[in-house]
C-alpha cells in the first residue's frame, strides 16, 4: 500500500455506510460472505508462508489475481467508454464527474445498456485499477517474459469464461467485484504486503538495481497512487454506498451478493488447484530423483561387480 504519512480528516457524518446499516450493499456482502471469507483467509494465511519461500509459488498466486483484475477491468473500461461515447464526452474525469452525475431515479430510467456504466461512473476511481500493476510485478518475477498473459490453470480459465458469460446476462455483477476484490487490498492485502516486504529473499537480483528497488518494483499491486490510502478507501466506500443504495433493484443486489460468494469460492478453488499442482510437481521431481538415485546405485554395484570379476581373472 501507499506509504503515505498524510492523514486527511473526514467528518464522521460523511462516512458511509455506517457499521450498523443492515441495508447497505457493502455490509450485506460482508455479512453474507463471512463464512467464505474465513475459509479463504485461513487457506491463504497458511499458503502464504510457503509462497514467501519460493518465488515460483508466489508468482503463480499473483497470476490468479492478474487474470481476475485484468478481465474485470476490461469490462469496467468498456462500460465507462460506452457511456462516454454515447454522450459524446470522451475526455471525462471520473468518478463523480458532473458530466455524468445521475440521480438514482435517472439511473433506473436510463437506457438498459448504460445503467451499470452510470453507476460505475459515480464511484469507480481509475486509481483503483490493478491489472497493470500486477502485470509489472509479474514481469519482474518472469524476467520480463509475459508468458503469463493467458491463464494456464483450469480454475482460472473457468473464471474468465464465467465472468464474460455472467456479465452478458447480468452486467451489474461487476459491482460485486468492485467491492470484494478491490477492498480486499485495504484489509488482508495490507497484511500480505507487510509480510512480503520482509521476504527479501523472494525477489530476483537485477543488475543495476538494489534489493530495495527490486522489492518496490515487484510489489506495486499493493500500492495506490494516492496521498492518504485510508481517506481513499473511505471515499470509495462512501461513493459505492451512495450510488448503489437506490439505483439497484433488490434482485440486482441479491445477484451481486451471490456473485460475491462466487468470487471468494473461486479464489479458494484456484489456490487449492495450485496446491495440487505443486504437490504433484514436487512428487514427480522427488520420484525422478529417487529413480536417478536407484540408477546411480545400480551403476556403482555394476562397477564393483566388474572390478571383482577383473580381479578374479587376474589373480
Ligand atoms: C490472508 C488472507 C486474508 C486476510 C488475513 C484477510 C483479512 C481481512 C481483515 C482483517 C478484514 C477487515 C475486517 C473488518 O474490518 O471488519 C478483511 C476484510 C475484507 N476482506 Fe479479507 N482477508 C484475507 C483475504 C481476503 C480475500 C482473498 C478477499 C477477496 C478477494 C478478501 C476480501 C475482503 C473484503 C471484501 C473485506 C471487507 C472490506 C471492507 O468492507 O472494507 N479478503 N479481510
Amino acid at each position: 500500500m501507499v506509504s503515505s504519512k498524510i492523514s486527511i480528516p473526514i467528518p464522521d457524518e460523511e462516512i458511509l455506510p455506517k457499521a450498523n446499516d443492515l441495508g447497505a450493499l457493502a455490509n450485506r456482502i460482508n455479512f453474507e460472505t463471512r463464512k467464505n471469507h474465513n475459509k479463504i483467509d485461513k487457506t491463504i494465511s497458511v499458503k502464504l508462508l510457503i509462497a514467501l519461500t519460493d518465488y515460483r509459488i508466489w508468482r503463480q498466486g499473483l497470476q490468479i489475481f492478474y487474470h481476475m483484475f485484468k478481465n474485470i477491468e476490461i469490462l469496467i473500461n468498456n462500460e465507462l467508454d460506452t457511456l462516454a461515447l454515447s454522450e459524446g464526452k470522451t475526455d471525462i474525469k471520473y468518478p463523480n464527474s458532473d458530466a455524468f452525475r445521475f440521480s438514482p431515479d435517472q439511473i433506473q430510467n436510463i437506457d438498459k445498456d448504460l445503467r451499470v456504466a452510470s453507476i460505475l461512473y459515480q464511484f469507480f476511481d481509475p486509481k483503483m485499477y490493478r491489472a497493470q500493476n500486477l502485470r509489472n510485478d509479474l514481469l519482474v518475477f518472469y524476467n520480463n517474459k509475459d508468458s503469463f498473459e493467458s491463464p494456464m490453470h483450469l480454475e482460472q480459465k473457468k473464471f474468465v469464461q464465467h465472468l464474460y458469460s455472467t456479465f452478458q446476462e447480468k452486467p451489474h455483477v461487476l459491482i460485486a467485484y468492485c467491492h470484494v476484490l478491490y477492498l480486499a487490498l485495504f484489509a488482508g492485502g495490507k497484511l500480505i504486503r507487510s509480510s512480503i516486504l520482509k521476504s527479501t529473499g523472494l525477489f530476483p537480483d537485477i543488475e543495476g538495481k538494489s534489493k530495495n528497488e527490486v522489492v518496490q518494483m515487484a510489489t506495486t499491486f499493493f500500492k495506490f497512487d494516492v496521498l492518504d490510502e485510508n481517506y481513499f478507501k473511505i471515499r470509495y466506500k462512501t461513493n459505492y454506498e451512495l450510488s448503489t443504495r437506490l439505483a439497484l433493484t433488490e434482485q440486482e443486489k441479491l445477484d451481486i451478493i451471490e456473485e460475491s460468494k462466487y468470487i471468494f469460492d473461486t479464489i479458494y478453488n484456484c489456490v487449492k488447484e495450485l496446491e495440487v499442482y505443486n504437490t504433484h510437481r514436487f512428487n514427480t521431481k522427488f520420484k525422478k530423483m529417487g529413480y536417478n538415485a536407484a540408477l546411480f546405485i545400480l551403476f556403482i554395484l555394476f562397477l564393483l561387480y566388474i572390478r571383482r570379476l577383473v580381479l578374479h581373472i587376474i589373480y
